[in-house]
């Protein structure tokens, strides 16, 4: 066999395995490759740990019992902060506004990211096919219209328009997420799963890429085929965001 189709046959394996037997180790060797992709740029690598204080303290697990959080309530609480920084982005302005649409970017990126990877093939099961797919088409339409707010001037009319419409989007689809796929999953499964499932939430989180990927969104296997690239490119981006801001005589 050539080395070539040997490589074909390895990732056509990888394509179809990833999203249904993903367990911690895969989702450890992901995590390990996009900590090795960033310790390759021993300049930026350091930044990357510390690109979003205010998020990683927020989903840290706290000794006041949300240790305990299973699988949906991480993703709840996760809706909640979300709820929130759409509200505080539509009433905000100047530097305050684009600093909370940044806040609010890269939690949407990481949550919906770790829903398609962890919790869609679970629904599937669940819930069925047709609703997960439909939860996933949403989330993909979620990346499109954040992906293009992301190249918009934050202080215009338009920009305000296209936000409106973009947290209609985001609330219908937490809203569907909410009344039947989060229940249907819960009640499917054993609270040791819903446990894990929380462990699962957190570790992709800390390797999701942090701004919208339209193109590969929607799907977990492609997510699982491109996210190290993509989150490396984005902490990389963040980073030097960051530095910019800290010293903007650069
Ligand atoms: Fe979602
Ligand atoms: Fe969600």
């Amino acid at each position: 066999m050539t080395r070539r189709k040997t490589a074909e046959l390895a990732s056509e394996r990888a394509y179809t395995r990833a999203p249904a037997e993903a367990d911690e180790r895969d989702i450890q060797r992901f995590a390990d490759q996009v900590a090795a992709l960033a310790a390759g740029d021993s300049d930026t690598a350091p930044d990357l740990l510390t690109v979003r204080p205010r998020l990683r303290e927020e989903q840290k697990p706290r000794e006041d019992g949300s240790a305990k959080q299973d699988g949906i309530d991480v993703l709840l609480s996760q809706h909640d902060l979300i709820r929130q920084l759409l509200a505080r982005v539509g009433s905000a302005q100047g530097e305050c506004k684009e600093s909370t649409f940044h806040e609010l970017r890269a939690l949407l990126a990481m949550h919906e990211c770790a829903e398609e990877i962890i919790l869609r093939p679970v629904s599937k099961s669940t819930i069925g096919i047709d609703v997960a797919e439909a939860r996933n088409q949403e989330e993909k339409e979620i990346a499109r219209l954040l992906a293009e707010l992301e190249g918009m001037d934050m202080s215009t009319g338009d920009f305000d328009s296209r936000f409106a419409e973009f947290e209609l989007a985001v609330q219908d689809h937490l809203g569907q997420e909410e009344r039947d796929e989060f229940p249907s999953v819960r009640s499917a499964c054993s609270e040791a799963q819903l446990r894990k499932m929380a462990s699962r939430v957190r570790v992709v989180e800390r390797v999701a890429p942090t701004h919208p990927h339209p193109v590969v969104a929607g799907s977990a296997t492609a997510q699982w085929m491109t996210i190290p690239f993509a989150a490396l490119i984005d902490r990389i981006r963040d980073a030097s965001l960051a530095h910019r801001k800290r010293e903007p005589g650069d």
